[in-house]
């Protein structure tokens, strides 16, 4: 592959994804809307851009083969907030993408696509959408607009709903935990398997607790090694017992389920930033 982008490059998922992009093309392009992303990776460039002005990221995406598209606002929030970003963003990657000739989008979406689901139901990839929150939506209005770039353009894209990929502090990351080794597994998967129309799968570890069915997307050749039971005599030591009337403990959206809309999720939790230095 000559050229490789990668958006959300600053970010905590996009910095363990860098390095082992930059093996899989001659060029990668990693863009953000940061200032600057610290030292390079061999055959790694950087271009600030803003994904929300299409003027911005258009010219980043030419000559491109294939994106990986982690950029966004990574909270719930007020609709008006993560319309640019996470909206509107997500639309201009595929359009620009399409223009320029981009054989295929990898897009980090996210299980609050489907985060009102209950736990105890084990979905699979094709469950219906059902939102928690503003964030989720604008995951799944990205994998409809994915859908319908495959149907009526041939533009390629694998939606990779995510669990949890950060360290596992609480009893729901025993099922959702997606680790870091496994993320890179699931990228580079979605990027090297020859042909993958409009697909969807989850992001999550092999864990014993895992809530979620990938069998439907087995021929991607995802198949996660850690296993977030190594944890689990820890965590549940110190956790409560759980609330059955409470959405947060029993739907799949767990904190994002709960919360009212355009209030926070993250705010709930206590995630490490535990990002890799370049
Ligand atoms: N971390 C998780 O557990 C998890 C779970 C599900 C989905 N995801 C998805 O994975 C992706 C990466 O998540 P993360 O945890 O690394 O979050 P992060 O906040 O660390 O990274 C997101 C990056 O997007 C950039 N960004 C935001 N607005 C932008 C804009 N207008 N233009 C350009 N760049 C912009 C930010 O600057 C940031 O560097 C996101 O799309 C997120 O929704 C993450």
């Amino acid at each position: 592959m000559k050229k490789l982008v990668l958006t959300g490059a600053a970010g905590r998922l996009g910095s363990y994804l860098r390095e082992p992009l930059s093996r899989m093309a001659e060029e990668l392009v990693s863009t953000d809307i940061a200032e600057d992303i610290g030292k390079l990776y061999d055959g790694e460039r950087y271009v600030q851009a803003d994904l929300a002005q299409y003027d911005a990221i258009a010219p980043v995406l030419e000559g491109a083969d294939m994106v990986v598209h982690f950029g966004a606002i990574v909270d719930e929030k007020p609709f008006e907030e993560l319309l640019g970003p996470n909206f509107v963003g997500s639309y201009n990657i595929w359009e620009a993408g399409y223009r320029a000739g981009v054989r295929r989008i990898v897009y980090a979406s996210s299980i609050h696509a489907v985060g009102m689901h209950k736990k105890a139901d084990f979905i699979g990839v094709y469950a219906p959408h059902r939102p928690d929150t503003f964030y989720g939506l604008a995951k799944c209005f990205t994998e409809d607009l994915g859908s319908m770039y495959w149907d009526k353009r041939g533009l390629e894209s694998v939606h990779l709903r995510i669990l949890s990929a950060a360290q596992v502090n609480n009893p729901r990351a025993l099922g959702s935990w997606l680790s870091y080794d496994d993320l890179i597994q699931l990228v580079t998967r979605a990027v090297d398997t020859p042909s993958v129309g409009f697909s969807v799968i989850y992001g999550v570890s092999n864990n014993d607790r895992c809530p979620v069915d990938n069998a439907k997307a087995s021929f991607l050749g995802y198949r996660p090694k850690d296993n977030a039971e190594q944890f689990a005599e820890a965590v549940l030591a110190e956790a409560s017992p759980a609330d059955l009337s409470d959405p947060g403990e029993m739907c799949h959206g767990g904190p994002f389920a709960k919360v009212d809309l355009g209030q926070s999720g993250i705010a709930q939790m206590s995630i490490v930033d535990d990002r890799k230095k370049s």
